[in-house]
C-alpha cells in the first residue's frame, strides 16, 4: 500500500496505476476510520481496480469553537485498517500543502449550503466542497464513495459534480448502524456511556416520523413537532433541527410526497450528532 502526503507522489502513483489500465476510485475521509468508512472502501473496491483513501482533517470545514483541535487523528490505526481492507494507496497530506499561504479560491454550492447544517455551521459546506473539489483534482478518480449519514454533504457534492461537469461518479453508500440503531460516527467516541444510550433518541425520532407518514399523517409540521418533542424529552439533548424535506433539493415540503427525507441534528451533551432517514410512500 502506497502512503504519501505529497501531491506529486500521489499523482505519480495514480498515473502509473492508470497506465496499467486501472480505474481509480477514491474514498475521502477525515480518518478515525470505523466500519462505516470500511463499507465505503468495500463498495469502492467493487467498482474500480485501484482504491485510494484520503485522510485529511480539513480545517476549513470547522467553524470557530468546533472540535478541530480535538478531532481524533489515530493515523497508525487508520493505516492498518486501510492495509487490512486492501486499499491500494492512502493520501494523507499536511494542511500547508493543501492550503499554502495565499490560498483564496473557494468552491461553494449556493443555496443548499446555507440551509440546515449550513445555517448552524456557516463555513462548513464551503470547506467541504472546496476540499472535495481539490481532492478530485489531485486524484482524478472515476468513482468516489460517500456515506448517506452526511445526507446534506452528499447532496451538495452531487450538485457540485453536476454543476461543474466533474467526470466522477458519486456513489452514496448506506449508513452503517450499531445493532441498537445508533449511526456510526467518529464523534460517537466523545459520548459517555449514558450519552451513548441517550443518543438513540435520533434513530427513535426518525422512526416516529417514518411511522407517522407511513400511517397517513398529512401534516408535515405535526410530524416535525413530534420528532422535536421526542428529542426534547431527554435532559441532555438540545436539537438544532428535526425536519422532513425533499430528498434532492432539501427544500421544505407543504405536504407529504412519494419520496422524502427526515433529517435531525442535535447536541447530546457537548457532542453534535446528525442522522437521517429516507421515507418512501411508494
Ligand atoms: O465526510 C467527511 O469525512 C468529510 O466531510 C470529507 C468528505 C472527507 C471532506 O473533508
Amino acid at each position: 500500500m502506497e502512503v504519501t502526503g505529497e501531491i506529486g507522489e500521489i499523482r505519480e502513483a495514480v498515473s502509473l496505476a492508470r497506465q496499467r489500465g486501472c480505474r481509480i476510485g477514491c474514498v475521502p475521509t477525515m480518518g478515525a476510520l470505523h466500519s462505516g468508512h470500511l463499507s465505503l472502501i468495500e463498495e469502492c473496491r467493487k467498482r474500480v481496480d485501484y482504491v485510494l483513501v484520503t485522510i485529511f482533517v480539513n480545517p476549513t470545514q470547522f467553524g470557530e469553537g468546533e472540535d478541530l483541535s480535538n478531532y481524533p487523528r489515530p493515523l497508525e490505526a487508520d493505516l492498518a485498517a486501510c492495509e487490512k481492507s486492501g486499499v491500494d494507496a492512502v493520501y494523507a497530506p499536511e494542511i500547508a500543502s493543501l492550503y499554502p499561504p495565499g490560498f483564496e479560491t473557494w468552491v461553494e454550492v449556493d443555496e443548499m449550503s446555507k440551509i440546515l447544517e449550513g445555517e448552524c455551521r456557516p463555513v462548513h459546506f464551503r470547506g467541504v466542497t472546496t476540499i472535495v473539489a481539490k481532492l478530485f483534482n489531485i486524484v482524478q478518480p472515476v468513482v468516489a464513495c460517500f456515506g448517506a449519514k452526511d445526507y446534506q454533504q452528499q447532496a451538495l457534492i452531487r450538485q457540485m459534480v453536476r454543476d461543474l461537469n466533474m467526470p466522477v461518479d458519486v456513489v452514496v453508500c448506506p449508513t452503517i448502524r450499531e445493532a441498537d440503531g445508533l449511526a456510526l460516527s467518529s464523534r460517537n467516541q466523545y459520548l459517555s456511556p449514558e450519552q451513548r444510550q441517550t443518543a438513540l433518541c435520533l434513530s427513535q425520532a426518525l422512526e416516529l416520523a417514518n411511522e407517522a407518514l407511513q400511517g397517513g399523517e398529512k401534516d408535515i409540521a405535526a410530524v416535525e413537532k413530534q420528532m422535536l418533542k421526542h428529542l426534547n424529552s431527554f435532559d441532555d439533548v438540545q436539537p438544532d433541527y428535526a425536519v422532513i424535506r425533499d430528498p434532492d433539493s432539501l427544500k421544505e415540503l407543504q405536504e407529504p410526497q412519494p419520496e422524502m427525507v427526515a433529517l435531525i441534528s442535535t447536541f447530546v451533551g457537548q457532542t453534535r450528532l446528525i442522522d437521517n432517514r429516507r421515507i418512501s410512500l411508494r
